[in-house]
């Protein structure tokens, strides 16, 4: 931001969204609105309706200190410590995928799924993260009970505390895979937005996910496309209740693949498209 202080909310807006519009971020306009609402405690809306009212020093120091850390591209909702996820705001923090609004559809497939089942559901995350799959799916089925599981403990950590943040009850499993619930269920979901990223594809990621965020969460094991979907089509489909239902999502590019496999399994299987027209989330019906 240049030398001067700003005066007013407004101006300091303007100075933020140019500053990142200099460091090419992703969404300068956008982004400047959130990190200067954060650094003045207030909403975007009341941002907007407060950009004639003066600033103090202490809070341009606090939005400079923001822009900083998003001028070097950390993530937005690891700077504001929040992101939005099918209505609800979960805390994020370095250490857990930031949610994406295309794992939404997997929450619309899986409520879908427990309506046509007309009764309360139990359901497995794996892979919970942030929680916001598991915890939504909890606030969104009444009744239903759910288990939640990770192999880390920092996402678990912060998967428990946006539980208790939205009253959500689950249960909490630190494991590896689904094979770590083995014993447990049959479930009537099992949930999962595994890592799917190739290793090899790491250098064409945009430096917020690459630089940020956690690689365990990205990137698929061995550099194998197919490994979550083994393990998933196998025992996470073992998991599943008969007349229950498997939904996974898929990286852009792995719906054929995904699909040539689950059907291998003899189970009826589908492929649901994303808003962006990609084949997004795997259904497999047991
Ligand atoms: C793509 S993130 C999904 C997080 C969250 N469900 C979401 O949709 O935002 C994948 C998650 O799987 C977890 N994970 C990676 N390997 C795992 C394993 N072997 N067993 C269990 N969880 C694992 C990661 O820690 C990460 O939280």
């Amino acid at each position: 931001m240049s030398q001067e202080a700003p005066r007013s909310a407004g101006e300091m807006l303007a100075r933020a969204r140019e500053f990142l519009a200099r460091k090419g971020t992703g969404e300068p306009r956008l982004e400047a609105e959130l990190l200067v609402a954060h650094a003045l405690g207030l909403t975007r809306l009341q941002l907007f309706l407060r950009l004639d009212q003066p600033v103090l020093e202490a809070e341009v120091a606090r939005a400079r200190e923001l822009l900083v850390r998003r001028g070097k591209h950390e993530p937005v909702a690891y700077i504001t410590g929040s992101r939005e996820f099918y209505g609800r705001a979960f805390a994020v923090a370095s250490g857990v995928l930031v949610p994406r609004p295309e794992t939404e559809l997997l929450v619309d497939l899986a409520r879908a799924q427990a309506k046509e089942l007309g009764r309360p559901v139990s359901f497995a995350d794996i892979g919970t993260g942030s929680g916001c799959i598991a915890v939504t799916l909890a606030k969104e089925l009444e009744g239903s009970t759910g288990v939640a599981l990770d192999i880390s403990s920092r996402a678990l950590e912060i998967a428990r505390a946006n539980a208790a943040k939205h009253s959500a009850t689950l249960e909490f499993i630190e494991g590896n895979g689904p094979e770590a619930l083995s014993g447990r269920g049959p479930f009537d979901l099992v949930v999962s937005n595994p890592p799917y990223i190739p290793p090899s594809e790491r250098a064409s990621l945009a430096p917020d996910v690459r630089d940020h965020e956690p690689a365990l969460a990205l990137f698929t094991p061995q550099d194998d496309p197919d490994h979550w979907l083994r393990r998933l089509l196998g025992p996470g489909l073992g998991l599943v209740a008969p007349g229950g239902t498997l939904l996974v999502e898929l990286g852009h590019q792995q719906g054929p693949r995904a699909l040539e496999l689950a059907l291998a399994t003899g189970r009826p299987s589908k492929l649901h498209k994303d808003f962006a027209g990609l084949e997004r989330v795997l259904e497999v019906s047991k």
